[in-house]
């Protein structure tokens, strides 16, 4: 089957996951691929329109080995019809859990037909200098692996001549999904006087959690912990304070040191 449009859409605080994606688009090539980056509340507003002869590839970071709960609302409302669809999860070298069948799940309630799926590894969000967790990651490995990915969805989707006759692909998981989604509610953003309100980290916010009068300021409600104004600050003025992200980010340092490998399901 011939599918004209190649749309990606992806959720990606500090951008592991944008990275991931843009590997699979120059796998799948030729043509313009579409992105939607749904990362700020702005990008979330519209719904997103899918038809049959277009591609979809949908990827997000596994948040507690799930999707992430703030992008749940705007996936679900996804309006698919009988579309091809990738899903993509990215997560910090601990796990994935039901992520990715949880992806799934929603993309085949929307009218999306899952035609391949995967799992890549990204630098941990709680990642930091003192305390690494999968540095650096995708690295040139992950996104050639990515590319790879890309070549095979191509070829499998010119293999038959209709969506239609392709079997749903089977990912790992289990239902009812393992975990608990809910995110910590938590005072950990230290900023010092290297601030200069810029802006970037307000701007890069996927909640608007961060004042637009003063930076230093964070709705504590609204954060989700993602920590993109940590890693974007050009002026380095945002640090963890000390406190249960900061012995996350130590614990996680300790116990996944071993570098995970992609995953892909086709
Ligand atoms: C609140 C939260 C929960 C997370 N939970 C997991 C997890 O369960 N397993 C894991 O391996 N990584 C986990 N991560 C790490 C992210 O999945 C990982 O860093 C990902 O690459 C971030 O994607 P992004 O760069 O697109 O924001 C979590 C990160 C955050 C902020």
């Amino acid at each position: 089957m011939d599918t004209r449009t190649v749309k990606l859409v992806y959720f990606s605080p500090t951008g592991t996951t944008k990275a991931v994606v843009e590997g699979i688009a120059r796998g799948i090539g030729p043509g313009t691929p579409e992105y939607l980056d749904i990362t700020t509340p702005e990008a979330r507003k519209e719904p997103l329109v899918a038809r049959e002869n277009e591609l979809l590839v949908i990827a997000v970071p596994v948040y507690m080995g799930r999707v992430p709960a703030l992008v749940h609302g705007w996936l679900n409302a996804i309006q698919a019809q009988n579309t091809p669809a990738v899903c993509v999860v990215v997560y910090g070298n601990r796990t994935y859990e039901d992520a990715l069948l949880e992806l799934q799940d929603i993309i085949v309630r929307c009218g999306g037909v899952p035609i391949a799926g995967g799992a890549w590894i990204g630098e941990h969000s709680f990642s930091c200098p003192e305390t690494p967790t999968a540095a650096g990651r995708p690295d040139t490995d992950d996104l050639r692996h990515a590319e790879e990915f890309g070549r095979k969805i191509r070829e499998k989707l010119q293999s038959v001549p209709s969506v239609r006759e392709l079997p749903e692909v089977q990912v790992p998981g289990e239902r009812p999904y393992r975990g608990d989604p809910t995110l910590w509610t938590i005072d950990f953003i230290s900023v010092d006087d290297r601030c200069t309100q810029c802006g970037v980290c307000r701007e890069g916010c996927p909640t608007g959690a961060i004042s637009p009068d003063d930076s230093s300021v964070i709705d504590q409600e609204k954060c989700i912990t993602c920590c993109a104004c940590i890693k974007k600050c050009p002026e380095h003025a945002r640090t963890m304070k000390p406190g249960l992200v900061m012995e996350a980010s130590k614990r996680l340092n300790t116990l996944y040191r071993e570098p995970k490998v992609p995953e892909y399901y086709l």
